[in-house]
């Protein structure tokens, strides 16, 4: 017999909730490895003048050379690789033939499925010279992320990981979106549980061994109020105001959270090279 891959727990307000076992996180260890790989790969080239499509065009070809597929081509009507949000486009902005400018700063995002298995990342980087106010942003992005993968340990509570990421953006007068959320990933790409990423200590999902979800703040320079563009993808910032997010993908262990789709080069947040 092989070891079922997760056993199940019930929560409340979030329903069934996967616990996974050592083959599971050897799984998304390979998944999340990949993705983490398609933005390492990809970073040399998010310079000015490049137009996004062309980013997408070699995330595609990476992704298909390791054997993998991508999990947004075709998902709800989407039919690129990646996501790239430029300035105040907070997240689903469509890859185009739009070139990148120098001052832009922009989140890359990546889906892939590795033998049945998702690995969900993005990461911020800076188009030429970017003013500081940008640069903060991105920054202070990167800590709220991962404040809130710190406060992801068994015991600990949704709301704590909230609450820490939420603390943190709002501390240095930037915001918190609201209208998208972190969500259980595995064997699908969205599932249970919901993460907020705002959130008041020791409310929401008890955190447990073997769950799976992404944490991937949106932080807004202005105020948190998104709207949605007519192309029924892109979100942007209601004030126009600058918008940033990174992402990781990640496991409960026993004693704190393993990161899946860390960077094998290091290129954690910018300046990577
Ligand atoms: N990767 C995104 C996430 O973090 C989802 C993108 S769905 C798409 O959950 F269709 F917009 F690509
Ligand atoms: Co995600
Ligand atoms: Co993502």
């Amino acid at each position: 017999m092989t070891q079922p891959l997760y056993t199940t727990v019930m929560d409340p307000q979030e329903g069934q909730l996967r616990l996974h076992g050592p083959a599971a996180f050897e799984a998304m260890r390979r998944a999340g490895q990949l993705a983490a790989e398609v933005l390492d790969h990809l970073t040399p080239h998010v310079l000015p003048e490049v137009a996004t499509i062309d980013l997408d065009t070699m995330a595609w070809e990476y992704v298909r050379a390791a054997g993998a597929s991508s999990a947004t081509v075709f998902y709800r009507g989407f039919s690129h690789s990646l996501c790239i949000s430029v300035n105040h486009v907070v997240c689903h902005g469509i890859p185009g033939p739009k070139k990148l400018k120098s001052g832009d700063i922009v989140n890359i995002d990546v889906t892939v499925v590795v033998d049945g298995w998702y690995g969900d990342t993005s990461r911020m980087f800076l188009v030429g010279d970017v003013p500081l106010k940008a640069r903060r942003l991105v920054e202070v992005t990167h800590e709220c992320l991962m404040l809130g993968i710190a406060a992801a340990k068994p015991g600990n509570t949704l709301g704590d990981v909230g609450h820490a990421i939420q603390t943190h953006a709002e501390q240095n007068r930037m915001s918190v979106v609201r209208d998208f959320c972190g969500h259980g990933l595995g064997q699908d790409f969205h599932t249970a549980p919901n993460v907020v990423h705002i959130g008041r200590p020791g409310r929401g999902v008890v955190l447990r061994p073997g769950m799976f979800f992404t944490i991937e703040p949106m932080i807004n320079a202005g105020g948190p109020a998104v709207k949605l563009l007519d192309d029924g993808w892109t979100a942007v910032t209601r004030d126009r105001s600058l918008s940033a997010q990174f992402e990781h993908s990640i496991g409960i262990t026993e004693t704190g959270a393993e990161i899946f789709t860390a960077s094998p080069k290091g290129w954690h947040a910018p300046p990577y090279l």
